[in-house]
């Protein structure tokens, strides 16, 4: 049995009088992909913040390659990676300039040839010279990808990777996530609110609902423990409950 890469346990993030997220445990191993899901303000955003060390939890402990985050943050985040839609590049560097900045920052080898590598994965190579902050927003998503897999990174962290792209992009993102997971052995985590894309992508799913689990297994697993037919009407039944 292999170590998992990440262990969360027991998270919780008060924020005032609301719990965000309310004692969640979980682990992530090599080369798997688990996707979040669950409704708006279910709290995955804020689990992916405290898992960058970003957000501090409340309660609970973090683990990342067996070390305490709290404690070794930095040697940590070396090996690990995120992209977010929300957040976005510094704006007046082109999108080549801003790739050097953060292989720069990670100080990746044959920096050179990694950038031309991650522009042509993401077909942003026709538009390197152009400045961040006149991209649109699906060029602005694959920039931030190629971002993300700058310093080669063990753990992936992808806020709804997907959400801003053209189902063409989507579908070339998916394929290529997937083909990095099986080459790099890497572990990613991520969020999006398709539900094909998560039982397309995922090993395993955990199912958030104010900031609880609710459900996790594979995907199929989840949906037959629901009684339903997919994923998508799994969330539509959660989502409406208690509405
Ligand atoms: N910095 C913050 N201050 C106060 N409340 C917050 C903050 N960040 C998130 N929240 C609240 O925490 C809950 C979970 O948010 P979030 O993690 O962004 O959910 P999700 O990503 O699942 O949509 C929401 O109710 C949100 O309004
Ligand atoms: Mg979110």
């Amino acid at each position: 049995m292999f170590e998992p890469v990440v262990k969360v346990k027991g998270l919780t993030k008060v924020f005032k009088s609301l719990k965000a997220v309310d004692s969640v445990s979980f682990s992530i191993f090599p080369g798997e992909i688990l996707g979040l899901l669950g409704p708006n303000g279910a709290g995955k955003t804020t689990i992916i913040h405290m898992l960058l060390g970003l957000t501090t939890p409340t309660s609970g402990d973090i683990q990342v390659f067996g070390l305490d985050l709290r404690k070794r943050r930095k040697e940590i985040i070396q090996n690990v990676n995120f992209s977010s839609s929300y957040v976005s590049m510094p704006n007046s560097l082109s999108v080549k300039e801003s790739l050097k900045v953060f292989a720069r920052l990670y100080k990746t080898k044959n920096r050179e040839k990694r950038i031309q590598e991650l522009l042509e994965a993401f077909e942003i190579a026709g538009i390197k010279d152009k400045l961040v902050r006149h991209l649109s927003s699906g060029q602005q998503t694959r920039l931030n990808l190629a971002k993300a897999l700058i310093n080669d990174p063990k753990v992936l962290l992808l806020d709804e990777p997907t959400a801003s792209l053209d189902p063409d992009i989507a579908d070339k993102t998916r394929t290529l996530l997937r083909s990095i997971k099986k080459d790099r052995n890497i572990s990613i985590l991520y969020t999006s609110h398709n539900m094909r894309e998560m039982e397309q992508m995922s090993d395993r799913i955990i199912f958030l609902h104010k900031g609880q689990i609710i459900a996790e297994g594979q995907p199929e697993e989840v949906v037959r423990s629901f009684g339903r037919s997919n994923l998508e009407e799994v969330f539509l039944k959660v989502a409406r409950e208690e509405a």
